[in-house]
């Protein structure tokens, strides 16, 4: 049997309009502007309204990518939803956007590796394209992490932000498409990025929301160390896979997470910084849908075009980090 080529057809992202600026944080919590910029290259974030929730804003990228993709929600036969925020725990969130979208065709998951959710949420729809068990998915990445971060904990609330991202994943022309994948995981066992009640382990108790268990706890230096190694690793294993080298990538999409991981990732990869989309200092962190949001800005900048190499690499909790290289097909 030939081998399918299989890559994205349409893309799109959307982001909740409600701006917050670093200013807006130095008026509740002792930070500056000058401290999350230089620390983290993070200006501002948007924040979901009190009425958004995961579904909302992953159901608005999702049209935006049907729509350039130039396909109808009865086209789609799967939809894998990336996220660490879903609306609840138990219902998963990617059937509420198929009835959102009107995906009536569609079965429906959601997957969460943290950051890295939407580049394994591409790895496993090209493998369900391949099998031959569907034909087009659509992966979303969407979080509303300002849920869940603690806003008197300054150590994380300025870093989050909350967004969505989408692509259709299908059989595209010959010589394009997902080149190569790589997926990656290691046990985070001292916690290090972990919201520890409200799961199996620690139920949700009175005791558990006292103690603020419910919010996203990290120990950032260690998340930075792992990211430094993780980010260069991820994509070189890809590269690899594919028989590429650094020097044959036209633009890196990392998780945008903190400029200065990105920074050190460009330097152990020896790729200029320029080949690298940043936005990061509009949307902060939004997790699972930073690439998602990052490729669709690139893309409708121009800065994309058929037959680019594209690199996307995540890293997040889990602890999780993955890559895969993309000949754009359009
Ligand atoms: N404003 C002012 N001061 C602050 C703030 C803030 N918002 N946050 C922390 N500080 C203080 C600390 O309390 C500390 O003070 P101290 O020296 O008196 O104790 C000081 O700044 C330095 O803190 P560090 O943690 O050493 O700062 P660092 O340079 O490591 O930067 C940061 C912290 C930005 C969190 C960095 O470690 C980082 O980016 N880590 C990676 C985080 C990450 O990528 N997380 C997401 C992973 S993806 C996912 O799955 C969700």
């Amino acid at each position: 049997m030939a081998q399918k080529n299989i890559g994205i057809i349409g893309v799109g992202a959307y982001l909740p309009e409600k701006v917050v600026t670093n200013f807006d944080f130095e008026k509740i919590i002792d930070t500056s502007d000058e401290w999350i910029r230089t620390r983290t290259g993070i200006e501002e974030r948007r924040f979901a309204t009190e009425n958004q929730a995961t579904s909302d804003l992953g159901a608005e990228a999702a049209k935006k990518a049907l729509e350039n993709a130039g396909i109808s929600a009865d086209e789609i036969d799967m939809i894998i939803l990336a996220t660490a925020t879903p609306d609840y725990l138990v219902q998963n969130t990617a059937c509420i956007i198929q009835e959102l979208i009107g995906a009536k065709n569609a079965g429906a998951i959601d997957v969460n590796a943290a950051c890295s959710g939407f580049v394994y949420g591409l790895a496993l729809a090209k493998g369900m394209v391949a099998s031959g068990i569907n034909k087009k998915v659509l992966v979303i990445g969407a979080e509303v992490f300002s849920r869940i971060v603690d806003m008197e904990d300054r150590n994380t609330c300025v870093l989050f932000g909350d967004g969505a991202a989408a692509a259709i994943v299908t059989e595209v022309e010959c010589g394009t498409g997902i080149i190569s994948e790589f997926l990656g995981a290691e046990a985070d066992k001292t916690g290090s990025l972990r919201t520890i009640a409200g799961g199996s382990k620690v139920p949700l108790t009175r005791e558990a929301l006292d103690k603020k268990e419910n919010f996203i706890q990290m120990k950032g230096q260690d998340v930075f160390k792992f990211a430094v190694k993780a980010l260069p690793k991820a994509t070189l294993e890809a590269l690899d896979k594919a028989s590429m080298k650094a020097s044959d990538i036209d633009m890196v999409i990392p998780h945008q997470a903190n400029v200065r991981i990105i920074e050190a990732a460009s330097k152990r990869l020896e790729i200029p910084i320029e080949r690298f989309y940043l936005n990061l200092n509009k949307y902060g962190n939004t997790s699972s849908a930073s690439i998602g949001i990052a490729l669709f800005e690139a893309w409708e900048k121009g800065l994309i075009k058929k037959g680019d190499v594209i690199a996307l690499t995540g890293f997040g909790a889990g602890l999780t980090y993955a890559s895969v290289i993309i000949k754009w097909s359009y």
